[in-house]
């Protein structure tokens, strides 16, 4: 399913949005997560994909891959760290904490007894329990019933106290909500209701570390004409999407790339909001294989960005990602080979249905595309079975593509 978005606007990034979030605060977020030792120095490679892009009938694939951002193998990585920080910021304005040195765990007696908690599908919480023990504090995550053991076992090797639900994601939500209430804890939560915005702000905000690295990168300085035309952008609740087009919307105005947001067919949420025209629910089961898109619910404050910024918003079936899964970590003597998890590689699967009718967003041999692989093998054993390759045999693979194409 595909809609263009009847509420999106052609014109300058916005003065009250910009207040939200902007190129300048992302600035910040990068500069306050630059130490920590859990991210990846260099930031994270950006591909051309000659031979997708010959197959798919466009000029140019450019793929960032976020599966390189850090051990925790997801974007995440930059989201709920900084979140964290700024929250510990907020919290204890008179022990005039410094940024840099929260995450290098200077303060961890002081913060022993601070708790923060969260619901997630897997890779935010893994994101929040790494930060939580750099910074020293302690860590609750509610899982739902349908995270994988796999999923739930990393979080608790980061120190974090897992709560087991028998319901869905959205039941995991109000559990930690209500165990906040109850204990006094802090939730710091990727997703923002009415009320509930600050700390949704700032996982939005260090996402667009993503955008900078993409506009700062050499392949992208020596080539000419736009940087891309379309860039497709994974949808759970909507914080990636806003915290990536955000950035480009204000680096290039009324001229700023067509923005397609790609949704499992099950977890429907931004499509729904879209058609309705203001944050909706999902209609369909919520339960997909590409688990980090698997939400029912979408951002409020997301929203806000999405609906005035995205021109299109699409759903794709779960055998199209597990195709592009495989597609990526396909070895080519032009392409290198890529780790994408299930939720990474659904923005691949968006173009490539697209491609099979490019009118609809005005595809064609001169558009370059944008995608971001999101996560790696986040579950090792459900990526083996569902590409037939471990992700380590994938790296290999790719180091010695490197290697060989190595200039
Ligand atoms: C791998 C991956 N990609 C994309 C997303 C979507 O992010 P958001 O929920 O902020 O829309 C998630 C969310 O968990 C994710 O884990």
């Amino acid at each position: 399913m595909l809609i263009a978005n009847p509420n999106v606007k052609y014109e300058p990034y916005p003065d009250d949005l910009k207040r939200i979030m902007s190129i300048q605060k992302a600035r910040e977020s990068r500069a306050a997560l630059a130490g920590w030792s859990q991210l990846n120095r260099n930031g994270t490679p950006l591909y051309s994909l000659p031979g997708l892009a010959a197959k798919l009938g466009v000029a140019e694939v450019l793929l960032k891959d976020e599966s390189q951002r850090s051990a925790l193998g997801s974007f995440k990585a930059l989201g709920a760290p900084i979140a964290l920080v700024r929250l510990i910021l907020r919290q204890f304005p008179e022990n005039c904490f410094a940024a840099e040195e929260l995450l290098a765990g200077k303060y961890r007696s002081a913060l022993a007894s601070f708790t923060v908690i969260s619901a997630t599908d897997g890779n935010h919480g893994r994101a929040l329990a790494a930060a939580a023990q750099s910074v020293g504090c302690r860590c609750v995550i509610v899982l739902h019933a349908n995270v994988s053991t796999e999923r739930e076992e990393p979080i608790a090797a980061y120190g974090a106290e897992i709560v087991r639900i028998s319901g869905n994601y959205d039941e995991s939500v109000e559990t930690a909500a209500e165990l906040a209430e109850k204990n006094g804890w802090l939730v710091v939560s990727d997703t923002s209701y009415e009320g509930y915005e600050e700390i949704p702000r700032d996982v939005m905000q260090g996402y667009g570390t993503i955008a900078a690295e993409i506009m700062e990168a050499e392949t992208l300085q020596h080539s000419a004409g736009p940087v891309c035309t379309h860039v497709f952008l994974q949808g759970g609740v909507g914080g990636f999407a806003a915290g990536v087009a955000s950035y480009l919307w204000e680096l290039y105005g009324e001229q700023r790339p067509t923005f397609v947001v790609v949704e499992p067919e099950q977890a429907d949420c931004l499509y729904q909001s879209a058609r309705a025209g203001k944050a909706a629910k999902a209609t369909g089961s919520v339960d997909s294989v590409m688990a980090g898109l698997a939400c029912g619910d979408t951002s409020w404050l997301a929203w806000k960005f999405l609906q005035p910024c995205v021109d299109f918003f699409m759903t794709i079936p779960d055998d199209e990602a597990v195709a592009a899964m495989r597609s990526l970590a396909d070895s080519s003597e032009e392409d290198v080979p890529v780790v994408a998890g299930e939720s990474g590689a659904a923005g691949l699967a968006g173009l490539v249905r697209l491609a099979r009718d490019p009118m609809q967003v005005a595809l064609n041999a001169e558009s370059r595309v944008l995608l971001i692989n999101t996560e790696g093998d986040t579950a090792p054993e459900v990526y083996r079975e569902l590409v037939g390759e471990s992700g380590a045999s994938v790296m290999a693979r790719q180091a010695n593509w490197l290697k060989r194409n190595a200039q």
